[in-house]
């Protein structure tokens, strides 16, 4: 039994990405996983403002709703992203998120080239929706994801699953109308093979 945090940086409960992120979690639960849904959409987090405080043995200077989180993030074995795609790129609310994790970055005395402190040690997986559907539309996202996520702060990646053609910017939402939510319950099921 794992131990997973799905963050969900969609402003939209039930929304595309809120709906995938939830078929992940029935498949994970049903495979007798502890899951833990944090939604967004109805916190404050703000970007990290570049201070170092928390790199000089201070707590984060910023009393927002990341607060919660940091225990939730330091306790799980996995972390799942579930993001829409924003102009080519994860949401600006998982960004700040992200960002924010640099207040439990850890020294690393022997830092590997271009890496600078260490981070908790972590799965994770990531979850996108988007209204189109090409070759190149989750290009930066993935490329955000494997530099930052997996490259940077050394997380093992255990899958992608990008749900394009769920409508939504200029057409109504239409996940239902794909298959991407029988993929992510599958994906939530098999995350850890027995
Ligand atoms: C500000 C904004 C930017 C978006 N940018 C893109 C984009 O670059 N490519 C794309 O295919 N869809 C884009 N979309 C559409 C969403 O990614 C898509 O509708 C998504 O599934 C919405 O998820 P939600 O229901 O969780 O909000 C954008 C939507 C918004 C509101």
């Amino acid at each position: 039994m794992k131990n997973i945090l799905v963050i969900v940086g969609s402003g939209h409960k039930n929304g595309n990405t809120d709906q995938l992120a939830d078929a992940f979690i029935r498949g994970a639960t049903e495979a007798g996983h502890k899951v833990t849904k944090v939604f967004l959409g109805n916190k404050v987090i703000n970007g990290c403002l570049g201070c170092n405080a928390c790199h000089f043995g201070k707590p984060c200077v910023q009393k927002d709703d990341m607060i919660e989180l940091y225990p939730l993030f330091m306790q799980c074995d996995a972390i799942v992203l579930a993001s829409p795609l924003y102009f080519w790129t994860i949401s600006a609310r998982l960004k700040a998120f992200l960002e924010r994790l640099y207040a439990v970055a850890q020294e690393d005395e022997h830092p590997a080239q271009g890496r600078y402190e260490k981070y908790p040690a972590k799965d994770c997986a990531l979850l996108m929706t988007a209204a189109d559907d090409l070759f190149w539309t989750f290009e930066q996202a993935v490329s955000y994801y494997r530099f930052n996520v997996v490259n940077y702060l050394g997380w093992n990646n255990k899958g992608v699953l990008l749900a394009g053609g769920c409508g939504g910017s200029h057409s109504k939402r239409k996940i239902q109308e794909t298959g991407h939510l029988a993929s992510a319950y599958q994906f939530g099921k098999t995350i850890y093979p027995v």
